[in-house]
């Protein structure tokens, strides 16, 4: 069930990455609890009109704004311009991210680079550019990061990306350990499996029916799913929770 009262009215959030996918989902649970929800993407900007239209259909108010996270200088412009332009910023989703896949033995040092670049340095980028927004937030302030399940159990064949997710743990938890004396929570969720355009393109059929066979719940994710998480860390609820990394994965990991 979606957490649907209004506890995010009056704030403001950035989420990276939301123009499919998990992304998405999560800019409209934020909308749903009344945010305003600025959506990053990277190049799909029919796809960024569309979620903007459905954040403001669960009730949010929304505005798109394209920058690439791996690029410092654009995420540091980028942030400073929407914080003039939005009053400010009291909640930061780290969510975009890449997955590219290989075995170690033949993965190219720009596919090492590309993938740390966006899905580490990504959310390094985006969190110091925002922190002087988010200190002003004070105990509204919340950084949220989209961590994997591979991050903690690694996977053959993504060596690169569960080493980027881990490192995303590790920023998460000296984010955390920084910014606490101020109010702000810095958590990441860790997601197993999900439906998105991300696993259709990297899950084949014969992969799927094996790890189904690993998934206590017995099912694939929904980004919904991750959404609703993202709400609830968001929210006043979650005040007293910092450092932590909220598994949402059917049981995949426990
Ligand atoms: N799907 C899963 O099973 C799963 C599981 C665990 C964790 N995750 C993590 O969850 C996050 C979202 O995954 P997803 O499955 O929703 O992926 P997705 O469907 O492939 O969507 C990726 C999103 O990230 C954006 N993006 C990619 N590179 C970017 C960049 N350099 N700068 C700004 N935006 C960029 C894309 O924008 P455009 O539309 O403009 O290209 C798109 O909005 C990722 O961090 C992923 O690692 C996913």
């Amino acid at each position: 069930m979606a957490l649907s009262d209004k506890g995010l009215s009056g704030r403001v959030a950035l989420v990276t990455g939301a123009s499919r996918g998990i992304g998405r989902a999560i800019a409209v649970a934020l909308g749903r609890r009344g945010a305003k929800v600025i959506i990053n993407y990277a190049s799909r900007e029919d796809a960024a009109r569309e979620a903007a239209a459905a954040v403001e259909a669960a009730g949010g108010s929304a505005a798109i704004a394209a920058f690439d996270v791996a690029n410092s200088a654009a995420v540091t412009d980028a942030i400073k311009a929407l914080g003039k332009e939005h009053g400010g910023l009291d909640i930061l989703v780290n969510n975009a991210g890449v997955a590219v896949n290989g075995l170690l033995m033949r993965f190219s040092d720009e596919q090492w680079q590309k993938t740390m670049t966006t899905n580490l340095a990504g959310a390094f980028h985006t969190t110091r550019a925002a922190a002087t927004l988010l200190l002003r937030a004070k105990e509204h302030g919340r950084i949220i990061n989209i961590t994997s399940v591979v991050g903690e159990m690694g996977n053959g064949g993504q060596a690169a990306y569960a080493a980027s997710k881990a490192g995303l743990i590790g920023l998460t938890m000296s984010t955390a350990r920084e910014l606490a004396s101020r109010g702000i929570t810095c958590n990441a969720i860790a997601p197993g499996f999900i439906e998105t355009d991300m696993t259709a393109e990297h899950l084949p059929e014969a992969q799927r029916a094996k790890l189904l066979e690993q998934i206590p719940l017995g099912k694939i994710g929904r980004a919904e799913d991750v959404g609703d998480a993202a709400a609830f860390l968001a929210g006043p609820e979650a005040a007293y929770i910092t450092g932590q990394v909220l598994r949402v994965n059917g049981g995949l990991l426990m």
